[in-house]
């Protein structure tokens, strides 16, 4: 099915109305830890039938909103292949609407079927019952123009999936299926006329859609209890299952999800809190039924059957992975069997978390923007897939949250008051996103479209601080070892870092747009905030912080890994602060990370670019706590939420994206390949032979063509192989290793020499 991706101001001329159901029939489910209740209403099924008659199409298409969820059929097939449509927005303003190409869907008599669920459409966020917009143009080969548009004359009926909603999952009585609801002779009369209502703006939707992009089999089934059936899928992930079942009329089961076991084989629910994540399904019976749910989704590895009629085997139960399906762009491979595992569980992680928005983590009773989780795992997330579509949608939902005063929540789309103003670690997204996509994909333009939203909050950030220092902030280093709150780098620090980020990228942006004056602007009070930063935090013992209470522990390291990264440090401390940090990770540490999630992004590229690129492979190769291979060990298939394998209450996700960032890492330097120039017209290709690897290859496919490097280091030579886009340029150091190399390009020899340090190779 085709969808037409349409570009943003080829906008539809709406002639049709949003419509709902007078009185829809509501429940009340558990909500998310900010609102304990939600309001929730059965889904809604909306019909309307037209003819054709004696006319040739020639073209049509439809427009399409649903707010939560829709689901779309003409003439009882099913439109298009996207699930949980539309991508998730502030409903309070925007909506977004597909268009599908219908032309092979029409004939003379025609029946338009569409089921809206809640999805975040809920009640407690201040929004209203599901409803949806529709409107169809048909081009006929005459030349003729005919436009159906949804309004009052559409009808309206509850059906069999009553209870929805993303936390507490849904329930669906097949006993009460209406067959042939979508088609043109069922017999309507009994449905309700809908009613006209108000609704948001509406824009088309550009963005990769999320959809079922895999179906996994489980790999064993036991049964911990009596008539409980639990399947491993050996894999935690985002989506849900689809049951395979034949059983008399009227049998009740129960699906439910978690990522962890209790010691004696039952699910553990503590990871997903107040979410009640339970599908519910009755059959009609008589026949095989198959079912999977349409307006929900869970985080999982194990999956529960109860109520089955009979004993269950492997064949009934099969895992649908769901997420944005966003373009892989990225390989990563190595001759280190652990770090192609941590490689392999962040792409997990990542996607798992691309539910339309770069959410913190698919499982439990939140499942929202949150930007701090977003803005550490974006290089790793652009270096593995095309996201620049994705982000430029987000970015829109971050600008829509600001407030007039300039301030950004820590999560968008937001939905409550309480997550204003944002923590500079948190609110840097737009800023540093926007970079991103300016260095990654070379877009200037996007830098343009918020601008003057992103120095509107560089001002808040400024009005917010005092002599340089912010004033703001509340989690920071979040989540380091043995704490989610950060340990001996005080909040402060971290804010006024990411303060002092987001001036220099403002700076940087002004510059790339022309923006004279506030290039000059920027830059000076970047460099004041630097001062400010070492007057504040820079003692002759490095960045060393008094313990924040009594009960903090823990060494500092990231106090010492930030200024470092921006090069913060004046020159004459320099080399005590990167002898400080290394001391504070091999002698205090044995070579373990004490970082929370900001300088955890951060510390592999610093102790690369200090000449520390041994310590980083050291570190990112243990596998004693707290460490990536830690979580491996322990059965991780994605990544932790914390360093501590916790299966207890509180923040205990099993599948969090904001330790990913380590990824980027691999490609950067162990690979070697980052841009020079925005959009990769020239790059770098300095890989780093550490430790025991003797083998990396990896390609990025940018947005000028597909780069591939791959390395090999045998008992006597060195071998790499690039692979460089037409137009690009590549900037290649050679390790020495022997002292000699030799270079040949397309198969010639076209250097030789044995010099005894890095030689800098250009590749036109
Ligand atoms: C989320 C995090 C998020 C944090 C903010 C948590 O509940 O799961 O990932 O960034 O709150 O402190």
């Amino acid at each position: 099915m085709a969808v037409i991706s349409k570009s943003e101001d080829e906008n539809v001329k709406w002639n049709a109305r949003w419509i709902t159901k007078k009185d829809p029939k509501t429940f009340e489910s558990n909500g998310d830890w900010m609102v304990k209740k939600f309001v929730q209403s059965y889904a809604l099924y909306f019909r309307k039938t037209f003819i054709i008659k004696n006319k040739e199409i020639s073209n049509a298409k439809i427009h399409i909103s649903g707010i939560g969820y829709y689901e779309l059929t003409i003439n009882g097939k099913r439109v298009g292949d996207k699930v949980l449509d539309p991508a998730q927005t502030d409903y309070s303003k925007i909506a977004l609407y597909s268009t599908y190409d219908v032309t092979d869907f029409l004939q003379t008599q025609n029946a338009i079927g569409v089921v809206v669920g809640n999805g975040r459409h809920i009640k407690a966020y201040g929004y209203d019952f599901p409803k949806m917009i529709a409107q169809i143009e048909i081009e006929y080969k005459d030349g003729k123009k005919e436009v159906l548009a949804s309004d009052g004359t559409w009808k309206v009926s509850h059906g069999p999936l009553t209870e929805n909603g993303i936390y507490f999952g849904e329930r669906y009585d097949a006993r009460i299926e209406m067959e042939k609801w979508d088609r043109f002779d069922f017999d309507d009369s009994n449905w309700e006329e809908v009613i006209e209502t108000k609704g948001p703006a509406l824009s088309p939707e550009i963005m990769p859609p999320i959809r079922v992009v895999d179906t996994l089999k489980p790999i064993k089934m036991h049964s911990p209890k009596d008539g409980v059936y639990v399947y491993d899928f050996g894999q935690n992930f985002t989506g849900w299952v689809k049951l395979h079942v034949e059983g008399p009329r009227g049998t009740e089961i129960k699906l439910r999800y978690a990522e962890v076991l209790n010691p004696n084989g039952t699910l553990n629910f503590s990871t997903i809190r107040n979410a009640e994540a339970t599908d519910t399904y009755i059959l009609k019976g008589g026949e095989a039924e198959v079912y999977e749910p349409k307006f929900t989704y869970h985080g999982f590895r194990y999956a529960q059957i109860e109520g089955f009629p009979g004993v269950p085997t492997l064949k009934h139960l099969e895992g649908r992975v769901v997420h944005t399906d966003v373009e892989k762009v990225g390989d990563f491979y190595c001759s280190n069997e652990l770090i192609n595992n941590i490689h392999r569980n962040t792409l997990w992680a990542q996607l798992s978390n691309l539910m339309s928005i770069p959410t913190d983590c698919p499982q439990r009773d939140e499942r929202l923007g949150w930007m701090g989780d977003a803005q550490l795992s974006a290089e790793e997330a652009i270096y593995n897939f095309d996201m620049l579509e994705f982000y430029k949608k987000w970015l829109k939902d971050i600008q829509l949250s600001q407030r007039e005063d300039g301030a950004l929540p820590d999560v968008a789309p937001t939905y409550n008051a309480k997550f204003y103003p944002a923590d500079p670690a948190w609110g840097t997204a737009y800023i540093t996103i926007a970079w991103y996509l300016y260095w990654y994909y070379g877009e200037a333009e996007i830098l343009k479209a918020h601008y003057e939203s992103m120095k509107k909050y560089v001002d808040f950030l400024k009005n917010n601080s005092e002599n340089g220092i912010s004033k703001l902030g509340k989690y920071g280093d979040w989540c380091p070892p043995g704490s989610v709150f950060p340990k001996r780098t005080p909040v402060e620090l971290t804010s006024t870092f990411y303060y002092y980020n987001d001036v220099l990228l403002l700076s940087k942006m002004a510059d790339v747009l022309k923006e004279e004056d506030d290039k000059s602007y920027y830059s000076k009070l970047a460099e004041e905030i630097k001062e400010a930063f070492n007057k504040r935090f820079l003692t002759p013992n490095g960045y060393d912080v008094i313990k924040m209470s009594p009960i903090d522990q823990g060494t500092g390291q990231t106090s010492n890994i930030l200024p470092l990264f921006y090069d913060m440090v004046p020159q004459e401390s320099k080399k005590e602060t990167i002898q400080k940090l290394v001391n504070l990770i091999t002698n205090d540490q044995d070579y373990h990370l004490d970082t929370g999630i900001v300088g955890t992004k951060y510390v592999f590229d610093v102790l690369t670019e200090n000449g520390y690129a041994d310590i980083a492979y050291k570190i990112v190769t243990q596998e004693s706590y707290p460490s990536f291979g830690y979580m491996i060990k322990e059965g991780a298939t994605t990544l932790w939420e914390r360093w501590e394998k916790l299966m207890g209450g509180g923040m205990n996700s099993h599948n969090h994206v904001m330790f990913g960032s380590v990824d980027a890492w691999f490609y950067k330097y162990l690979a070697g390949l980052s841009p020079i120039n925005a959009g990769w017209k020239k790059f770098k290709v300095k890989p780093y032979i550490v430790g025991d690897l003797n083998h990396v290859s990896s390609s990025i496919t940018t947005v000028r063509g597909k780069i591939s490097v791959s390395w090999e280091k045998a008992s006597n030579a060195f071998k790499l192989n690039l692979s460089v886009p037409n137009e690009c340029k590549a900037e290649v150091y050679l390790p020495i290793l022997w002292g000699k190399y030799l270079v040949s390009k397309n198969g010639e020899e076209i250097f030789k020499d044995g010099k005894q340090e890095a030689d800098r190779l250009v590749f036109d």
